[in-house]
């Protein structure tokens, strides 16, 4: 049996085109608040971004499955000196929708990954206490629960396409909750270039761990189309969500999609009014910024 995937162009505050009680997981990395490098003013202050994320977490509310999960992939976020607790906040927001906080998971990038600065320098050019500042090279899986799950009765025939590998489970150390995993490398001319994508490792993990084949889904902050390509590969379908419209060839690209597939998979692709076309508004941000540097400097 295929499956299907839908992405909708629009903004994840509203996910009117999923019917209640029908997403099995949700998966997803949302915009790291105002990050320097990915996101420069994309929200007016911090309590516009937390807004965002209320709405998305009564969303998810609504559309998760009782019992399944949330997964936000995420990290607090340092702009100008200021760390802004991103996680902790996300955490309480998505308590106080009715969740349960299941489990943290640290993904740790391999220590040659310093995307920003390498913070620890101060400490080389200072060998005295009160220099420490720490490089960062990890973000965290934040896994909540949208009530009680009934287990049901596994049937060994029926379950058999979703059982886990457990050879690969213990080889790639699964079990522990610190995940090891490569980041997708900032290199010219990849796919994902500039979109702060999550390695096409992490959602494959979640997806094996927490769905059945056959289930859905769901990536309210699509970006590059990760979560939708791994669901496919995996047999799973899924809805996704991304506001850029400029993101719409990369995500085709990545998905595989075809309007005749050669597979019984289908797509369907619906633009909203409420997309935008996010990147090259932010990239001339980045450009202003970067001039008003120079000219103070
Ligand atoms: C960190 S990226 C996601 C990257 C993705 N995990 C991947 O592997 O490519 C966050 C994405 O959320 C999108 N976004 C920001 N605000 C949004 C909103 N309100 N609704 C839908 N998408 C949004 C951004 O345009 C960006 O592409």
């Amino acid at each position: 049996m295929g499956t299907w995937h839908k992405i909708i162009f629009g903004d994840c505050k509203d996910m009117r085109e999923i019917p209640d009680g029908s997403v099995h997981l949700m998966v997803t990395s949302p915009p790291y608040f105002n990050a320097p490098f990915d996101y420069p003013g994309l929200f007016k202050d911090y309590d516009e971004f937390l807004d965002l994320m209320r709405a998305v977490a009564k969303e998810l509310r609504r559309v998760l499955a009782p019992g399944r999960l949330a997964c936000f992939v995420t990290q607090d976020v340092r702009i100008k000196g200021k760390l802004y607790p991103v996680v902790a906040d996300i955490n309480r927001i998505m308590m106080e929708e009715g969740f349960t906080y299941r489990d943290r998971i640290i993904w740790r990038k391999p220590e040659g990954y310093i995307r920003i600065s390498r913070r620890s320098g101060v400490q080389i050019q200072h060998p005295y206490p009160m220099y420490f500042y720490p490089d960062n090279i990890f973000e965290e899986i934040l896994i909540l629960q949208n009530g009680k799950y009934r287990y049901p009765k596994i049937n060994p025939d029926k379950f058999k396409p979703s059982k886990i590998d457990m050879r690969e489970f213990n080889e790639g150390k699964w079990y522990l909750s610190v995940w090891d995993i490569t980041n997708v490398l900032p290199l010219k001319g990849r796919l994902e270039e500039g979109i702060a994508a999550f390695p096409e490792e992490i959602p494959r993990r979640l997806i094996k761990l927490f769905t059945f084949v056959g289930e859905t889904v769901l990536d309210p902050f699509l970006g590059s189309g990760t979560t939708t390509k791994v669901a496919r590969l995996l047999g799973r379908n899924s809805y996704g969500y991304e506001i850029d419209l400029e993101l719409k060839p990369i995500i085709l690209e990545k998905i595989g999609y075809s309007p005749h597939p050669l597979t019984d998979d289908s797509f369907e692709i619906c633009e909203r009014a409420d997309a935008r076309k996010l990147r090259t508004f932010l990239q001339g941000r980045i450009k202003r910024q970067k001039s008003v540097t120079k000219k103070n400097s």
